[in-house]
C-alpha cells in the first residue's frame, strides 16, 4: 500500500513529511504495520546499533527508573539490531503486548488503535552514521531501546494500552492533538520520583545521549507534578531537549489518574489558551531536584 504523506499527529507538531518508505513493494498492511526488513540491514546499521547501546546503557545508572533498567536485558542482544520475533516471544509472556514493524511515523487514529491492541508499533530503519548523537524522527534504536523495556511493566502498560483506547474516542471528540500531548510529556518525556530520587521513565529521555542528564540532573529545566489539563495545554518542541517535565510519583498514580472520562476536560480545554512550551503559570514553581 501507498500511503502517500500521513500526517504524524502524533510524535510532534512537524511539517516535513515523514522519512521511511512507505511503499515497501505492497509489504505494508492498511494498519501501516510491515515485516521488519532484517535483511536489509548493513553491518554498519548493525554497528551503530551496537555503539548506541552501549553508550547509552552504561549512562543509566541513577538516571533511568527501576523499571526501565531490570527489563532492559529482555531486549536480548545488544551488539545488532534484534529481530522483533525473538523480542515478542518474552514480551508476550511478560505482559500480552508484542511490538510490530512500522515504516516510520503513522497518523494518529491507526496509532491509537494498535496501542489499544497492545501492539506497539516500532521503525524498523536505524539512523545514519552521521546522526549519531540526535535525531528528530524515531528511529528503531529510539523505539526499542526507549520504549519497549517500559512495556514489560504490568502497570505501565496497562496505561499505555488505556492511553490507545483514550485516544481513539478523543479522535472522534477531535481533541487527538491534546491527548497526545499527555503522551508526550509521559510516555516520551515522563520523570517519575523514586525514593533514591528523580528518575527517567520517558523513552524519548532514556534513548538521548544528552537529554538524560539535562531531564533529571539539570538545573535549567522546569520540573512540575504531572496534572492532567496542564499537560493537554502545553506545546512542545520536537527538535531540542524539553524545557519543561512533569514528574509523577508512581504508575499506579498514572493509571488512575487517567481513568476517569476525559470528555468533560476536553470541554474544559476548549476554552483554556495553549502554554507555550518551557513557560511557567503564575504562581507555578519548579519542583527541586532529587
Ligand atoms: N480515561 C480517558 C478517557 O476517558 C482515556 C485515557 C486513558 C486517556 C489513559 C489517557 C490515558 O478519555
Ligand atoms: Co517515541
Amino acid at each position: 500500500m501507498n500511503t502517500g504523506s500521513p500526517t504524524p499527529a502524533v510524535y510532534g507538531e512537524s511539517e516535513r513529511p515523514p522519512r521511511g518508505d512507505y511503499a515497501r513493494g505492497g509489504q505494508v498492511q492498511a494498519d501501516y504495520t510491515c515485516p521488519q526488513d532484517y535483511a536489509s540491514y548493513t553491518d554498519a546499521d548493525h554497528d551503530t546499533y551496537r555503539r548506541l547501546y552501549e553508550r547509552q546503557a552504561a549512562q543509566l545508572p541513577g538516571l533511568a527508573c527501576d523499571a526501565f533498567i531490570a527489563a532492559l536485558p529482555s531486549l536480548g542482544v545488544k551488539d545488532r539490531i534484534p529481530r522483533f520475533e525473538d523480542i515478542n516471544a518474552r514480551l508476550r509472556q511478560a505482559t500480552g503486548w508484542e511490538i510490530v514493524a512500522v515504516p516510520g511515523l503513522i497518523p494518529e487514529l491507526p496509532f491509537f488503535q494498535l496501542l489499544a491492541n497492545r501492539r506497539f508499533p516500532v521503525t524498523d530503519w536505524i539512523r545514519r552514521p552521521e546522526e549519531f548523537d540526535y535525531i528528530v524522527e524515531p528511529d528503531v534504536f529510539h523505539d526499542l531501546f526507549g520504549h519497549v523495556p517500559m512495556l514489560f511493566d504490568p502497570t505501565f502498560a496497562d496505561y499505555v494500552q488505556r492511553y490507545g483506547e483514550g485516544g481513539i474516542k478523543a479522535h472522534h471528540l477531535g481533541a487527538g492533538e491534546k491527548l497526545a500531548r499527555l503522551y508526550w510529556y509521559t510516555v516520551e518525556f515522563g520523570l517519575i520520583r523514586q525514593p533514591q530520587g528523580l528518575r527517567a521513565y520517558g523513552a524519548g529521555i532514556l534513548s538521548s545521549v544528552g537529554e538524560l542528564q539535562h531531564a533529571v540532573r539539570s538545573p535549567q529545566p522546569h520540573r512540575l507534578p504531572l496534572d492532567l489539563v496542564r499537560t493537554m495545554r502545553s506545546r512542545y518542541k520536537i527538535d531540542s531537549y524539553q524545557s519543561t517535565y512533569f514528574v509523577i510519583d508512581s504508575f499506579d498514580q498514572l493509571f488512575d489518574m487517567t481513568a476517569p472520562d476525559f470528555a468533560p476536560l476536553y470541554e474544559r480545554l476548549k476554552s483554556e489558551p495553549d502554554i507555550e512550551a518551557g513557560a511557567l503559570l503564575p504562581g507555578e514553581r519548579s519542583l527541586g531536584l532529587g
